[in-house]
């Protein structure tokens, strides 16, 4: 099954680009931008990975997109994750950036699309991995911040296709992004948002309710309200889940507690995702491998996450058949 999970094409929905920073590229780019951090090895930097909650992880992942300066800089991280991509075969990936993370400290919106974009195009041309770009609004920040950030994607229109919600869950609303996001759809952004991975289902239904997405990233909590899951399975809306980010992130205990493969099997359209894999020990491949040992599952279940990550992906519905054909070979093959 490792084999087969190995080698299965797959679909990633669930990715932010500044939580692929491995410690060795973060300790490179401090030295290139003298910029401080408070690690000398990279073994202090892979021990200060102890997460008791979300909070305690974003503060770590804000302080170490701090070593992010110039446009080459983005460009190195995002090339790094599509070179894992390739080993994992990831043949299509959704990205999340957090441009409020790097504006905030003086960075141009632009320096961060560029540097990304070029890595993704590149990523298109010499490894064939295809992909798409969706800017999240930091849910600690305000309204306004969020509007502004919005006002500078209008530039990049051609590389932006969606936009999202994430940081701090628990205190910050669907409702206080509910403006924007109206705005953003009138603008022709796709929408996602982060909801029920540490607040209340009631978090996802709001998000549905107020925000207007097509899919909802980790939504795990579903399961506290079963009317809420008949209504996912019914109108087959997604759920990017992150498996390796809950256990690390302590929404789960363990893996044998997850409900992920319990959702599949009430006809959820879940999907596995790596969500921050330099800080949760784990990409694709770790994260299907995780799900199966706690829940082992056949071949046909596992391959259902990819045909769910297509059906819940951005790409055109020529390009969703190429993939699903894709799969499908694959599954036929090694049956
Ligand atoms: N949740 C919320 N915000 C985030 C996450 C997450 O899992 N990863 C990066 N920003
Ligand atoms: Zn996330």
């Amino acid at each position: 099954m490792k084999e087969f999970i190995q080698s299965l094409p797959k679909v990633e929905l669930h990715l932010h680009i500044e939580g692929t920073l491995e410690p060795e590229l973060m300790l490179e780019l401090s030295q290139r931008n003298g910029i401080n951090i408070p690690f000398d090895s990279v073994a202090e930097i892979r021990d200060a990975y102890n997460f008791h909650n979300l909070q305690s992880f974003l503060d770590i992942y804000f302080q170490g997109a701090n070593v992010l300066i110039n446009e080459q800089d983005f460009f190195d991280l995002t090339w790094a994750y599509l070179l894992r991509c390739r080993e994992d075969n990831v043949v299509h990936t959704e990205i999340f950036f957090d441009p409020q993370a790097h504006t905030e400290r003086g960075i141009l919106f632009d320096t961060v699309v560029n540097g990304i974009h070029r890595a993704l195009d590149k990523g298109m041309t010499e490894l064939g991995i295809t992909s798409k770009l969706i800017m999240c609004f930091l849910r600690h920040l305000d309204e306004e911040s969020a509007f502004e950030t919005l006002v500078q994607a209008q530039a990049h229109k051609d590389k932006i296709i969606g936009v999202g919600l994430d940081s701090t869950e628990i205190g910050n609303p669907a409702s206080k992004f509910e403006r924007v996001f109206k705005e953003a759809i009138k603008q022709g952004f796709l929408t996602v948002a982060h909801a029920g991975e540490e607040g209340p289902a009631s978090n996802i239904s709001e998000a549905l309710d107020l925000l207007n997405i097509t899919r909802i990233d980790h939504g795990v909590r579903c399961s506290e309200d079963a009317e809420l899951v008949t209504k996912l399975v019914a109108e087959r809306i997604p759920l990017t889940v992150c498996p390796l980010s809950n256990l690390k992130l302590k929404v789960v205990e363990h893996m044998g507690q997850h409900n992920i493969v319990a959702l599949l099997r009430q006809g959820v359209c879940v999907t596995i995702n790596s969500d921050d894999p330099a800080y949760f020990g784990g990409y694709m491949i770790d994260n299907f491998l995780a799900v199966n040992s706690a829940h082992p599952m056949n071949k046909v279940e596992i391959a259902q996450f990819t045909f769910n990550a297509i059906e819940a992906s951005f790409v055109c519905q020529n390009e969703q058949a190429r993939l699903r054909l894709m799969t499908q070979q694959y599954l036929d093959l090694h049956q």
